[in-house]
């Protein structure tokens, strides 16, 4: 192992979603979905890491550790609970949360949709629905009229990719209505819906006199590796990157409509994209051979590899090959905005964060221009499918007592956002 030092300015934090951590609502498409039996543990949503009311605690947990950053997202369901009615106590938490990591200094980083629907949009259609893009921008604008003077940095929608695929094509998720057309008239909404949010959030920001926005959005990329290398592995991995990826790659960052999607730009072509959003946690080996009836083959991981407690492959070089990729397309700053591993004992995390960070620090040796990394996640957290049992905090959270213990490895996260990099003390320290 060897040391090294992020460029100045570069920014570590850590990431989470609302409705994985706040608990206490049941206005959303999640929580009912877990009502229904769907959750493998059988926990549900409903009390989850108790942040609603920690999140002094969290923060000043945070504070501690050194982070520069933190990636959260806003409950649309808390906020807009009823079509067109906001709930300002909602919106005051928010900002005492806001207030709090700036008052810190934390920079917050806000995702505005992040796999919840409320009720009410959820069973209007929720992103069948074509209005779902006027009822996001009406969401929208509430937001950043409202929190618009404490954050500048935002993501519209978490990776489209990853909720469409397990809303409509694999299924598995709410609504769970599987169809290729479905999904694809799904992805259509939700592109729309980005690059309006993205021109509303720069718009309201403007208007009130700020000129520092950066609005992006976070896509799920992995890459998709033939097992065996033949011509059917390789078009089945290359069907399975357009459809999973570069359909919403080219929609949310230009506009631009591929097949099956569309053709063109009906929105406009342009750059709807400030910065590159990377979630990056694993790669698909693609097997065609032993599975002739599945059209995009078998999904797989590589024989022998490390995996993480959900059996994905444990794959740092992953991480350079998909912000590579799409920085020599793009030349826009790259936010690595997820990453991270279910490690319910913390036997690897530490190792899983040096290899990836290590494989940041080689993107930055080779000129791409990585500005951020979030850990995924700050704390352990409901898992959707998996419920609670999925342990990927850097701090652990009991789930009966709610009570936090800082792990190794977050420990050892701390320690590299206070000194910039990996010292030789630090690897005697946690790897010696
Ligand atoms: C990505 C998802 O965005 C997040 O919600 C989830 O917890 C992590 N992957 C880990 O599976």
């Amino acid at each position: 192992m060897e040391i090294f030092a992020l460029p100045k300015g570069f920014l570590l934090g850590t990431a989470t979603s609302s409705l994985q951590i706040e608990g206490g609502d049941r206005n959303n498409s999640w929580y009912r979905w877990g009502q229904t039996g769907h959750v493998k543990d059988g926990t549900t949503s409903f009390i989850a890491a108790d942040h609603w009311n920690r999140f002094p605690e969290d923060i000043a947990l945070m504070q501690q550790l050194h982070l520069q950053t933190y990636r959260m997202s806003l409950e649309w369901s808390r906020i807009e609970p009823e079509q067109g009615h906001f709930d300002s106590h909602a919106m005051q938490h928010y900002r005492r949360e806001l207030e709090m990591l700036v008052a810190t200094g934390i920079r917050p980083l806000v995702t505005l949709h992040y796999f919840t629907n409320p009720l009410w949009v959820e069973d209007a259609g929720g992103w069948l629905n074509p209005e779902a893009a006027d009822w996001f921008e009406g969401y929208t604008t509430y937001v950043v009229e409202n929190l618009g003077d404490l954050v500048s940095d935002w993501c519209t929608i978490n990776a489209p990719n990853q909720y469409l695929a397990q809303a409509y094509l694999i299924g598995g998720w709410p609504p769970n209505e599987v169809g290729l057309t479905r999904y694809l008239r799904a992805a259509r909404t939700m592109i729309a819906a980005h690059i309006r949010a993205y021109r509303k959030l720069h718009q309201v920001r403007a208007a009130a006199g700020y000129q520092n926005t950066s609005v992006g959005t976070a896509l799920h990329l992995r890459p998709f590796d033939p097992k065996h290398g033949t011509g059917h592995e390789r078009r089945a991995a290359a069907i399975s990157d357009r459809l999973f990826q570069e359909l919403f790659v080219s929609g949310m960052c230009e506009g631009r409509l591929l097949q099956p999607l569309g053709s063109g730009y009906p929105l406009g072509e342009g750059r709807y994209c400030d910065f590159f959003g990377v979630n990056y946690y694993t790669r698909d080996i693609v097997n065609c051979a032993d599975a002739p009836a599945a059209p995009l083959g078998r999904r797989e991981v590589r024989d022998g590899a490390p995996t993480s407690n959900l059996g994905w492959e444990i794959y740092p070089e992953g991480l350079y090959r998909v912000c590579r990729r799409y920085w020599d397309r793009y030349h826009i700053p790259v936010f690595i905005m997820e990453n991270g591993t279910a490690d319910a004992t913390d036997a690897f995390r530490a190792d899983f964060i040096y290899k990836h960070l290590w494989q940041v620090h080689q993107l930055l040796e080779d000129g791409v221009d990585v500005q951020r990394y979030y850990y995924w996640s700050l704390l352990d957290g409901f898992e959707w499918l998996e419920g609670l049992s999925a342990r990927f905090g850097l701090i652990a959270v009991d789930p009966s007592t709610l009570e936090r213990s800082v792990r190794t490895s977050g420990w050892f996260y701390g320690d590299i956002a206070k000194n910039g990099g990996v010292t030789t003390k630090m690897l005697q320290q946690y790897f010696g």
